[in-house]
C-alpha cells in the first residue's frame, strides 16, 4: 500500500475515533445533566406554594408590624390552618418542627438602598427595626415559615434597595442565617444578559446556603420560564403583574394556560399572586380568580389584608374543597379544553380517577355551558357524581356523557367529577 494511503488511512481513524469520544464525552454531559435534573433539587413545591404577599395591597408600604399582624391574622382566622398548609415543605419540616406550614412575606421595599462595609443587605430601619432574622423567629413561632424577595438586578423594582447580582452567595447565606424559607426573584435592573445565566447563578447559591429555601423565579415570562425553569426554581412567573380587574385577571390566566404541560410537582407556572379580596373586582369575578388559580395549580398566595377580611373575602379564601384541588397529589395543571365564544370549558385530572372541571362564562350575559366527557377526558360511558365545591353539594344527578349548568355573567361553576360506574 502506498505510503500516502496508509497515512490517510491512519488520520481518518483517529478523526473518527477522536469524534467518537467527543461525542460520547457530550452525550455522558448530556445525560448526568439529565441526572442531575433540577440544579436546586430542594424537595420543596411538591404542591403549590401557599401564603400570604404584602405587595398586591400594600406595596411599598409594609412593615414589621404589617408581617406580624397578618402572621397573628393568619393564625386567628383559622386560615392558617384550613388547608393553607404549606404543604409542600412539610416533608422537611416534620422532621425537624411539626408545626402549622403557611407562609408570609415583605415583598419590594424591605432593605435600605446601600449595604453595609461588608457588603451586606440591611433591613430598613424605619420599617424594619427589630430586623429580618427577629421577624423570622416571630413568624416561625407562629408555625409560620418567612418568605424574602430580592432581584437578579444591581435593584429591584421599586429601585429602593439592592438587588442581589453579583452578590448572590453572600445573600443566600444572610437569608438562611435569617432562617428564611422562600426566596422570590424578580428582574428589574438586570445587566441585559439572559435569566437562564442569572438566575441559576442564585439557585447554586441557595443549594450552598444550609438551608432549604423555595426559590421563585420572577422574570415575568420573558424567556419563556417553563421551559427551563424546572431546572433552576420551584416556581416561575408566568406574566407580568396582575391587576386588580377581570380583564387583567383573565388575561393572565390565558398566558399561563399554554404552558400547562411543563407544571409538575417540584416546579409550578406561577400567573402571580391573588387580588381577592382588594376590591377591583365583584365577589362572583372574585370566586372566578380563586377557581381558575385553584384548577391551574398556581400558588395560592394571597394578597389581600387579611387583617382586615370580608365575610365574603373569607368565605372564598378559605374554600378547603376548592384548595383540596389546587393542593391534589397528581399536581397535573387543568387546561381550557374547549372554548365556544365567551364559554370556556377548564378540566384536569385529580388522584383518584377524579377530574375536576370549571365551566367559565366571560360574557355579560348569563349562559348555559357543557362539558362533554370526550372534551374533559372522561371515558364514553361513565357515570359521573359531581360535587359542586362552591354550593358543598354534591348533586343528585347522575350524568353520563356530560354536564350542564347555568352560569352567571362573569362567574364560574366549579365541579370535582367521579366515577361511580
Ligand atoms: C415586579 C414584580 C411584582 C412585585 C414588584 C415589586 O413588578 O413582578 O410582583 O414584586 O416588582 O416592585
Amino acid at each position: 500500500m502506498d505510503v500516502c494511503v496508509v497515512v490517510a488511512v491512519l488520520m481518518l481513524c483517529s478523526m473518527m475515533v477522536s469524534t467518537a469520544s467527543s461525542m460520547s464525552m457530550n452525550e455522558a454531559e448530556n445525560s448526568s445533566e439529565e441526572l442531575r435534573g433540577n440544579l436546586l433539587a430542594n424537595g420543596l413545591g411538591l404542591t403549590p406554594q401557599m401564603g400570604w404577599n404584602s405587595w398586591n395591597h400594600f406595596n411599598c408600604k409594609v412593615d414589621e408590624k404589617v408581617i406580624k399582624e397578618t402572621a397573628d391574622a393568619l393564625v386567628s382566622t383559622g386560615l392558617a390552618k384550613l388547608g393553607y398548609i404549606y404543604v409542600n415543605i412539610a416533608k422537611w419540616a416534620q422532621e425537624t418542627e411539626p408545626e402549622l406550614l403557611f407562609l408570609t412575606f415583605p415583598d419590594d421595599c424591605w432593605a435600605e438602598m446601600h449595604r453595609d462595609a461588608k457588603g451586606n443587605l440591611l433591613p430598613k430601619n424605619s420599617t424594619f427595626p427589630s430586623g429580618i432574622k427577629a421577624l423570622a423567629d416571630y413568624v416561625h413561632s407562629k408555625g409560620l415559615k418567612l418568605g424574602i424577595y430580592s432581584d437578579a438586578g444591581q435593584f429591584t423594582c421599586s429601585k429602593t434597595m439592592p438587588g442581589s447580582l453579583g452578590h448572590e452567595e453572600q445573600d443566600a447565606k444572610t437569608f438562611a442565617s435569617w432562617g428564611i424559607d422562600y426566596l422570590k426573584y424578580d428582574n428589574c435592573y438586570n445587566d441585559g444578559t439572559k435569566p437562564t445565566v442569572r438566575y441559576p447563578v442564585m439557585t447554586r447559591a441557595l443549594t450552598k446556603a444550609g438551608r432549604p429555601i423555595f426559590f421563585s423565579l420572577c422574570e415575568w415570562g420573558d424567556l419563556h420560564p417553563a421551559l427551563w425553569g424546572f431546572k433552576v426554581g420551584n416556581s416561575w412567573r408566568t406574566t407580568n403583574d396582575i391587576s386588580d380587574n377581570w380583564n387583567s385577571m383573565l388575561s393572565i390566566i390565558d398566558l399561563n394556560e399554554v404552558y400547562a404541560d411543563l407544571a409538575r410537582p417540584g416546579g409550578w407556572n406561577d400567573p402571580d399572586m391573588l387580588e381577592v379580596g382588594n376590591g377591583g373586582m365583584k365577589n362572583n369575578e372574585y370566586i372566578a380568580h380563586f377557581s381558575l388559580w385553584a384548577i391551574s395549580k398556581a400558588p395560592l398566595l394571597l394578597g389581600c389584608d387579611v387583617r382586615n377580611l370580608t365575610k365574603e373575602t373569607f368565605n372564598i379564601i378559605s374554600n378547603q374543597e376548592v384548595i383540596a384541588v389546587n393542593q391534589d397529589s397528581l399536581g397535573i395543571q387543568a387546561k381550557k379544553v374547549r372554548m365556544e365564544g365567551n364559554s370556556e370549558i377548564w378540566a384536569g385530572p385529580l388522584s383518584g380517577n377524579r377530574v375536576a372541571l370549571v365551566l367559565l362564562n366571560r360574557a355579560t350575559v348569563p349562559h348555559s355551558i357543557t362539558g362533554n366527557w370526550d372534551d374533559i377526558g372522561i371515558p364514553e360511558n361513565s357515570v359521573i357524581e359531581a360535587r359542586d365545591v362552591w354550593e358543598h353539594k354534591t348533586l343528585e344527578t347522575r350524568f353520563v356523557g356530560n354536564l350542564t349548568a347555568n352560569v352567571e355573567p362573569h362567574s364560574c361553576k366549579m365541579f370535582v367529577l367521579k366515577p361511580i360506574a
